[in-house]
This record gives structure tokens, C-alpha cells and sequence, in this order.
């Protein structure tokens, strides 16, 4: 017999039978990745509600489990009697699901999946990856809160901004390389946290962590990440830098222990997260099938389920955090701390006299508060005010949100940006390509930024000045009418797939 240390000593290897007697909430068994648990005193306390658990009474949870839960999370939670030990997965019935006619239809799709080298800026994976991911996780990435305005306006805001190149520089050699928190990267962009990294590929976020590795830059860690913790610090190499996104816990206790073991870990920064008191309403996600076991309302389950997993399983998230708590992070870790989500400059300037080490300008990709403004637009006020002050590098300024080419990159290291975090465009690429195709957004991003380094006249990142850019449209938001006549002339640069259809 095959037991892990400490399980239940009364069972043997089960069998599919055994477990599916316990199909009920007076007595829950799931097998979940060849092992039995008994989760029926648990079903109460589970932050998704017990509706969902009890779909799976009895039977094997490991598909709708594996990509919401990191694997250390029954170890964490389940006391260790309720491991009840391996089972015979040979005798598990396992039940024949017919495809949806939509999956059979994005089956047939990824047989005509263009060739990652049809694929010529970060748009492209997303164009690629509406077409070949399973709909709940092109969902839940691709979703922005409300009427998706802020998300949108996230990326057109950096159209409003306009560059004044300088000429005759001598830019015969470009570097590109910076420093964040006190550490190198080869550029400066790096992986923002983004939850559920395996709702898009089947290794989550540890592939993100290797393809970052590839290239020298920082990965942030999310709280909500699919694989463990640990995990993404293990496939971390040589000096390669991490940092942690972090959700602050009601449980301050928990909270402590998650920082100190990720400074012990080695993480070089922590980000908290201050945008995100409740979850945003992302209706895309609400409307996609992920979540079927319908709202509370129908159930009697106390978690409202109608808004997706990730509601559930950001349910310990702390709505009373507060400017109060700050000293309490600074003294409790020697990382450098930065507030995620900061969009006003009042903000900024307190977050400087707390003495933190800097904030991210965000808006959460458009996921939290719609109508926000765009992170660059807040850095549009930010700037001028801190050099007005002398307040200049008393803390980095980050910021995030629709960042899709090195130009963007530029325009807000022009404007007094240490770098930006890029979110969706990686989690695109990953779940497209694989790592194959992170390597590539990435590679695009340097090719890029080294092109368009050279054409504003700038030979390292010091030379991004702010009078390189004229903001002076930047914060105007009325929409023009449309131009018909010149959006019908113009000649729409195409998709992967339209290229490849054209060549038909
Ligand atoms: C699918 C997804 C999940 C995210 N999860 C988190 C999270 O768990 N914590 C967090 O602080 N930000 C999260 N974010 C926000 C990102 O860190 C970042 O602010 C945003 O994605 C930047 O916009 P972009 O996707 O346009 O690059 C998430 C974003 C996406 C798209």
C-alpha cells in the first residue's frame, strides 16, 4: 500500500465505489489528483461555497480543482485524518462529458491556429488566443469591469500622447537595461500579478517564471496564483527577481506569515494590492459557463457564486485596510513595499510621507472601478507635481494597464516611470503558444523597444526625458465623432488570421 506520511491509517488504496458512496453533505468524499479526501466537515467553511464541492461528491474534482486551487492548498486547510489516501483511479467511472458544440467548434479552430511566427506584436496573441482558449478562462482574462471603459481606455490613452524625437544622437548603441527596488532588469517592463495562471495553460504561472528567467525581467507573484507559492520560487534561477502581489487577509497573522516567507523566500519587493476593497463586476466572466451551479439565490448557498470563482476565492480579502496599516507592513518586512493601484496624485503624496517605496498608477487592467482613469493619464498628473515639490525619486512610480508596445514603454518612461508591469498580453501569449510564446511577446517587446529607442533619439533609459513627449492632448477626454471617410479608406492592419486566409 502507497500512503503519505500522516494520512488516515484505517484505509487502503480505495476504489471508484468506496469514494462514490460518499456523494452527499452528510458524508462528502472527491478524489482529487488520485486521492481521496473527506471534505464533509469542510464544506461549510469552503470560501467557493459547498454547492460546488458537492457537484463533485463521490466523484473525481481534479479538472474543475486543479487550475483555482495551488497544489499545497488541501495540505494547507484539509486536517490531516481528512486525507484519506490514494485510490485506484482504474476503477473511478469516469463520466463521458459530450462536448459542447462550442468546444467542438474551438477544437476544430485550434487545428487552424496560425504559426507563433505569424505573430508580430502582443495584439496578435490576443487575437490568436480569443479563438483557441476555452471560453470560462478567455473570460475571466480578458474581461474588464462594468462597461469595460476604463479597460479600454487603458490602451488608447497612450494614443493621446505624442512624441518629440530628437535627432542627430549618436544611438549606434542602445541600452535598454534599468534598475527596480534596487535590482537589474534587462528592460523595463516586467510580469504583473495576474490570478489563475492555469485557467491558460496546464503549468500556470511557473512558465511565466521561466520565460521571465529567458529574459531578465522581474515576475510579481499574484496572492491568487494557480500554482503554490513555493513553486514559482522554486523554478526561479540564479538571480533572478520576484516579487509578491499581495491581498491583505482579515487575518493579520496570515498576512504576517505570508510576507516573512516570501522575504524568506527571497522576494525583492512586496506590491500590495489597494485597489480591489471588493472585487470589480466583470460581467463577461459572470455570463460565462464557468461557474453553473447558479447564484445563491437558487441554492441556499451562502457564497454568491454568480460572480465567478475568483469572487469566491478572494472572499478573505480585507475591506477595512487603510492608511493605518501601513507602518504595520513597514515594520513587520525589510522589502521594499509598494501600493498597487494608487490613481490620484493625493494619494501618491501620501503614500510618500508613509514612507513607502512606491505605487504602482493603475486601475487593475480595467477590472476594479470602470470609468477609472488610465495609469498614463495618472501619471500625466503625478509627474509634474512631484518635480514641482522637489519630490522627484522619493519613491518609483510604476504603472500599468494596456501596454502593448515598446512606444508605450517609452511614453511613460519619458514621463518619470521606473517601468511598467505588463498583465494580459503574457497570459495571451502562454495560453496560445505555450512558453514558445511568451519568449516571442517578450522578444517582440525588446525588438521594439531597441527600434524605437533609436528613432526618439535616446541611447539608455536616462535619456527619456519628459520633453520628449507632448502630453498636451493627453487629459482630454471628449470622443470626437467619428471620421468616415477616413476609416473606411484606411487599410485595417489584420489579424494572424486574416494574413493567413489572405494567402490563400
Ligand atoms: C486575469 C487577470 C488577473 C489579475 N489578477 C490580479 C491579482 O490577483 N492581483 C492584482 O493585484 N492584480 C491582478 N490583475 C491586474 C494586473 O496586475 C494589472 O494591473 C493589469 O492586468 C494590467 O493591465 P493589462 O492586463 O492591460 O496589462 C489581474 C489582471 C488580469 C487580466
Amino acid at each position: 500500500m502507497n500512503r503519505d506520511e500522516g494520512e488516515n491509517p484505517e484505509v487502503g488504496t480505495l476504489t471508484g465505489d468506496e469514494v462514490a458512496k460518499h456523494n452527499s453533505k452528510d458524508s462528502c468524499w472527491v478524489i482529487v489528483h488520485g486521492k481521496a479526501y473527506d471534505v464533509t466537515d469542510f464544506l461549510p467553511e469552503h470560501p467557493g461555497g459547498p454547492k460546488i464541492i458537492l457537484k463533485y461528491a463521490g466523484k473525481d474534482a481534479t479538472e474543475e480543482y486543479a487550475p483555482i486551487h495551488p497544489p499545497d492548498t488541501l495540505d494547507k486547510y484539509l486536517p490531516k485524518e481528512k486525507h484519506l489516501g490514494p485510490v485506484n483511479m482504474d476503477t473511478v467511472e469516469q463520466e463521458k462529458k459530450e462536448d459542447s458544440p462550442e468546444e467542438k467548434a474551438r477544437q476544430e479552430r485550434m487545428k487552424s491556429m496560425p504559426p507563433l511566427e505569424a505573430c508580430y506584436n502582443l495584439m496578435d496573441f490576443e487575437a490568436v488566443a480569443r479563438e483557441v482558449m476555452k471560453k470560462p478562462a478567455w473570460a475571466y482574462y480578458s474581461s474588464g469591469a462594468d462597461d469595460e471603459i476604463t479597460m479600454r481606455e487603458n490602451h488608447s490613452a497612450f494614443h493621446k500622447i505624442w512624441f518629440r524625437p530628437k535627432v542627430l544622437v549618436d544611438v549606434e548603441k542602445v541600452d535598454m537595461s534599468t534598475t527596480m527596488l534596487g535590482t537589474k532588469s534587462s528592460i523595463p517592463f516586467y510580469v504583473t500579478a495576474t490570478a489563475l495562471g492555469k485557467l491558460g495553460n496546464p503549468e500556470g504561472e511557473v512558465l511565466l517564471t521561466r520565460a521571465a528567467k529567458q529574459h531578465n525581467v522581474v515576475q510579481m507573484i499574484p496572492t491568487l496564483a494557480s500554482c503554490s507559492f513555493d513553486e514559482i520560487c522554486d523554478a526561479r534561477e540564479g538571480d533572478q527577481v520576484q516579487w509578491l502581489q499581495l491581498y491583505v487577509n482579515k487575518d493579520r497573522k496570515i498576512t504576517e506569515r505570508i510576507i516573512k516567507h516570501a522575504e524568506s523566500r527571497g522576494c525583492k519587493g512586496l506590491f500590495i494590492t489597494v485597489d480591489a476593497p471588493q472585487l470589480g463586476r466583470r460581467e463577461k466572466d459572470m455570463r460565462s459557463k464557468f461557474d453553473d451551479t447558479g447564484s445563491n439565490v437558487q441554492s441556499g448557498d451562502k457564497v454568491d457564486r454568480s460572480q465567478g470563482a475568483a469572487r469566491a476565492i478572494s472572499s478573505f480579502i480585507d475591506p477595512s485596510l487603510s492608511w493605518k496599516d501601513i507602518p504595520w507592513f513597514l515594520s513587520v518586512t525589510k522589502m521594499p513595499i509598494v501600493l498597487k493601484g494608487v490613481q490620484r496624485v493625493e494619494d501618491v503624496l501620501k503614500a510618500i510621507d508613509y514612507g513607502v517605496h512606491g505605487v504602482v498608477l493603475s486601475n487593475h487592467g480595467g477590472r476594479q472601478l470602470d470609468t477609472a482613469r488610465s495609469g498614463i493619464e495618472i501619471l500625466t498628473e503625478v509627474a509634474p507635481v512631484l518635480r514641482e515639490k522637489g519630490l522627484e525619486g522619493k519613491l518609483e512610480i510604476f504603472i500599468d494597464g494596456g501596454v502593448r508596445r515598446a512606444t508605450d514603454i517609452i511614453k511613460a518612461l519619458c514621463l518619470g516611470a521606473t517601468a511598467v508591469g505588463i498583465g494580459r498580453p503574457f497570459l495571451f501569449a502562454m495560453s496560445a503558444y505555450g512558453q514558445p510564446g511568451v519568449d516571442r511577446a517578450m522578444q517582440l517587446l525588446k525588438d521594439e523597444m531597441e527600434m524605437n529607442m533609436r528613432l526618439i533619439g535616446a541611447a539608455s533609459i536616462e535619456d527619456l526625458r519628459p520633453d520628449m513627449v507632448d502630453v498636451s492632448s493627453a487629459r482630454h477626454h471628449g470622443a470626437g465623432p467619428t471620421d468616415s471617410l477616413s476609416e473606411t479608406a484606411y487599410d485595417k492592419l489584420i489579424t494572424p488570421y486574416q494574413m493567413l486566409k489572405s494567402k490563400l
